[in-house]
């Protein structure tokens, strides 16, 4: 997927410079022509001749460093990449890029450039967290450019939290993500489902769950990844949503259906990935419920079951379910695929380690109305969002390599 595909990777001048190396090394090994563009500050945390010898190409630091006459270096790299990836991506970096500067060679290249970009941030959580910062990034999401999330762990400046760059496997993942998903989907619209409902009880209290929003947004992500036009539906979210999808929010079981009916005849895939309450408050009160006895009884009702209405109204749409289970996985899955009209069912243990709500990771199964179609391994909740988007793209017989059973 990568190989003959010309990558220019920017390297900005932080700790996590020295990870750009590795990231080098692999996008070469795995066939990318790759052309590296360092900041002055990179070139203070690791050499450029490391770069050079693993790119086995010259690289670019100064502008107006014209080695070759016959072209104008930022524009001539700009025209002839497939993608740029920015790793580390700095505070700075990414605001000069939000802001349109071109101070240096890889400032210019970049609003020179015309491809795809993906940015790998890495910095110190408090600034990882700043308005400034996180406007910058929502700014250039808003004009398409993707994001690889940093991870969380042991900052070069001692705090433990969220800021370390991403592990160079991982952004490859995200590069092989961007060329392989090929547009298997091309032409398809998909609506996704993501992040918890909140059921009110008062203007201050609510009940929700632990859902966090980021395997609903991996699998909009995918999609739109493979050339499909994404409308996502979310509730209450932890995560920043996918740039490119266009994006309804809604908070209660109720506001969801309401969002998702009118957009049904449309679609031809709806992956309902959302942790929907199923059971509401039969009160809400529009004053904060005051205390009284020693004890309170709230009494709750059914919600409407989104999945199962959109089930019962299905016409010609692949209709993908989710089960979040604990025990009996199996049965309860094809339970609810069969009970819901699903065509498939995505179940995984919530009880086991690295898998289910909050977490990077998910181990899941894939159930068809014949059975198991695809038991995954636990990987990047990215990396299982493109596979079960590969499933999806095969049952609609886009994707190639036959239907699965
Ligand atoms: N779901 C839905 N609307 C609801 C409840 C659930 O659309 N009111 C959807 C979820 O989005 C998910 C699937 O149903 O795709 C599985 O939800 P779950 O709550 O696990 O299934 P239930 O059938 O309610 O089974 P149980 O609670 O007994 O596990």
């Amino acid at each position: 997927m990568i190989r003959g595909k010309t990558i220019l990777l920017g390297i900005t001048g932080g700790i996590a410079a020295y990870k750009g190396a590795a990231l080098c090394s692999k996008l070469v090994q795995a066939g990318a022509q790759v052309h590296v563009i360092m900041t002055e500050s990179a070139t203070k945390f690791i050499t450029p001749l490391t770069l050079q010898t693993l790119s086995r190409n010259p690289v670019h630091i100064d502008t107006f460093d014209e080695r070759d006459p016959s072209v104008v270096s930022h524009i001539h790299l700009a025209d002839h990449a497939d993608l740029i990836v920015v790793a580390p991506a700095t505070a700075g970096s990414i605001a000069k890029l939000a802001g349109g500067f071109a101070d240096d060679m890889l400032s210019t290249t970049l609003l020179a450039a015309t491809c795809p970009v993906l940015i790998a941030p890495a910095m110190n959580v408090h600034m990882y967290e700043h308005p400034a910062v996180v406007r910058n990034m929502d700014l250039l999401a808003s004009r398409g450019a993707m994001f690889v999330e940093p991870g969380t762990g042991q900052l070069a400046c001692g705090y433990v939290a969220k800021g370390r760059l991403a592990e160079p496997e991982d952004i490859v993942l995200a590069v092989q993500a961007w060329f392989a998903r090929g547009k298997t989907l091309s032409g398809k619209k998909v609506l996704v489902t993501a992040g918890g409902t909140i059921e009110r009880l008062d203007p201050v209290r609510y009940l929700t769950n632990d859902s966090s929003g980021k395997m609903g947004f991996a699998i909009a992500e995918a999609a739109l990844l493979m050339g499909a036009d994404v409308t996502v539906v979310a509730g209450r979210t932890t995560e920043r949503p996918p740039s490119g999808v266009r994006l309804i929010r809604a908070q209660s079981a109720q506001e969801m259906l309401n969002a998702v009916l009118p957009l049904y005849p449309e679609m031809d895939v709806v992956v309902k990935s959302a942790a929907v309450a199923d059971y509401r408050p039969v009160q809400t009160y529009d004053q904060k419920i005051k205390k009284t006895g020693e004890t309170l009884v709230l009494e709750l009702e059914r919600t409407t079951d989104i999945l199962q209405t959109l089930g019962e109204r299905k016409t010609h749409q692949l209709l993908v379910g989710f089960a979040a289970e604990t025990q009996e996985v199996e049965r309860y899955a094809m339970d609810k695929l069969k009970r819901k009209n699903c065509d498939l069912i995505v179940a995984n243990d919530v009880g086991a380690e690295g898998a289910g709500f909050n977490v990077e990771t998910n181990e899941v199964q894939i159930y068809g109305p014949q059975g198991l179609v695809e038991a995954l391994p636990l990987m990047s909740k990215r990396e299982t969002a493109g596979r079960i988007m590969d499933v999806v793209a095969r049952r609609l017989g886009t994707g190639g390599g036959g239907s699965g059973s």
